[in-house]
């Protein structure tokens, strides 16, 4: 059985990608590159070499990617949009045989929703273009938003401000969605790429399974209902410490799209996610399209523990 071994990642420092480093680096199966920018100053770990690009000069990015399986996309998303397009030309030139584009979050594979959530036409292009150029197979990683992330930082996700205690709740606060830690991001790739690029034997998975596809992932399914009685338990708060509104999704979501009209990025930020928390199942695509994590061996965690995390986390990065 062969197995993907070269393994080039663009944003090795990066939020997730840092993850997705870390537990190639701990599988130990695989040889790293980190694709970086001339003028980066990203602090690459040990264990993982180095290659410095100049995403503008096609023969840098082809050079840097000769002899690479796979090249695993994380990048800003304050990148040039061309960016993109500019690491797919060089990987299909360069022979590469697998691209986890930059997705990392919503279920793109149904349409209309990730059109409405405002992330469909750039990420189609991409897959497209791949497609197009017929060298390369994507592989799509849906984690819904990240858990830890999410919940901290802006009150524009998930609803809760921990500064002054408050949550605004979608409707009422009960349709679960999908959501997913940076480690179990880690885990995922890391375990989809050590599957056997072909299939074996009958029933065995393999890489081939995932060919311009897309891999689900999931670290919990729950509603913000659920996500404040993990806040409660591990701020030892109780419901009457929390002032919570309710407002309808379906005009949080207007007046996010009319916030973003008047050049407002927060409005974006709000309508990408009330319209997953739509009371529809768009964002639990666990009951919709079913998950991969058993079939990767991806582990069960404790959201208290992640919740933790993200009340002192505080990322306010985008
Ligand atoms: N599911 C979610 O909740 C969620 C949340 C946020 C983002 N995302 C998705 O995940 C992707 C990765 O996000 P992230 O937060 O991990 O990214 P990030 O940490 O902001 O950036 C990743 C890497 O992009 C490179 N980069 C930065 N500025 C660039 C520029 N101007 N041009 C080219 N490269 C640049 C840097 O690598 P070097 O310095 O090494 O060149 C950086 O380490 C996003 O694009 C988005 O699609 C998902």
């Amino acid at each position: 059985m062969s197995h993907v071994k070269n393994v080039a990642i663009v944003g090795a420092t990066g939020t997730i990608g840092s993850y997705i480093v870390a537990e190639l680096l701990k599988a130990g199966k695989h040889q790293i590159t980190a694709v970086t920018r001339q003028d980066s100053n990203a602090i690459i770990p040990n264990g993982v070499n180095v290659v410095k690009v100049d995403y503008t000069n096609h023969s840098s990015l082809v050079a840097a990617l000769r002899g690479q399986d796979v090249l695993v996309i994380t990048m800003s998303v304050k990148a040039p949009k061309e960016s993109q397009i500019q690491l797919i030309d060089a990987a299909a030139d360069a022979g590469v045989r697998w691209i986890l584009p930059n997705e990392w979050g919503l279920d793109k594979a149904n349409e209309p929703f990730a059109d409405a959530a405002l992330l469909g036409p750039p990420s189609r292009a991409v897959r497209n273009h791949i497609e197009e150029r017929g060298v390369s197979d994507w592989v799509g990683v849906v984690c819904g938003f990240w858990y830890d992330f999410s919940l901290g930082g802006s009150p524009a996700r998930y609803g809760f401000d921990f500064n002054d205690r408050s949550v605004l709740f979608f409707d009422n606060g009960t349709q679960p969605i999908n959501t997913t830690t940076f480690p179990q991001v880690g885990r995922a790739v890391a375990r989809l790429l050590d599957l056997p690029t072909t299939k074996g034997k009958e029933g065995m998975a393999s890489l081939a399974d995932f060919r311009n596809n897309y891999l689900y992932i999931s670290s919990f399914c729950v509603s913000q209902k659920d996500m404040l009685e993990s806040v409660l338990r591990v701020t030892d708060t109780r419901m009457d410490d929390w002032a919570v509104r309710h407002e309808d999704s379906a005009e949080l979501y207007a007046q996010g799209l009319r916030m973003m009209k008047e050049g407002n990025m927060v409005g974006f930020i709000q309508a990408m996610y009330v319209r997953t928390f739509f009371p529809n199942d768009d964002g639990n695509f666990g009951k919709t399209r079913g998950l991969h994590n058993e079939l990767l061996g991806l582990p069960v965690e404790d959201i208290d523990e992640f919740t933790r995390l993200a009340i002192t986390r505080k990322d306010d990065k985008y």
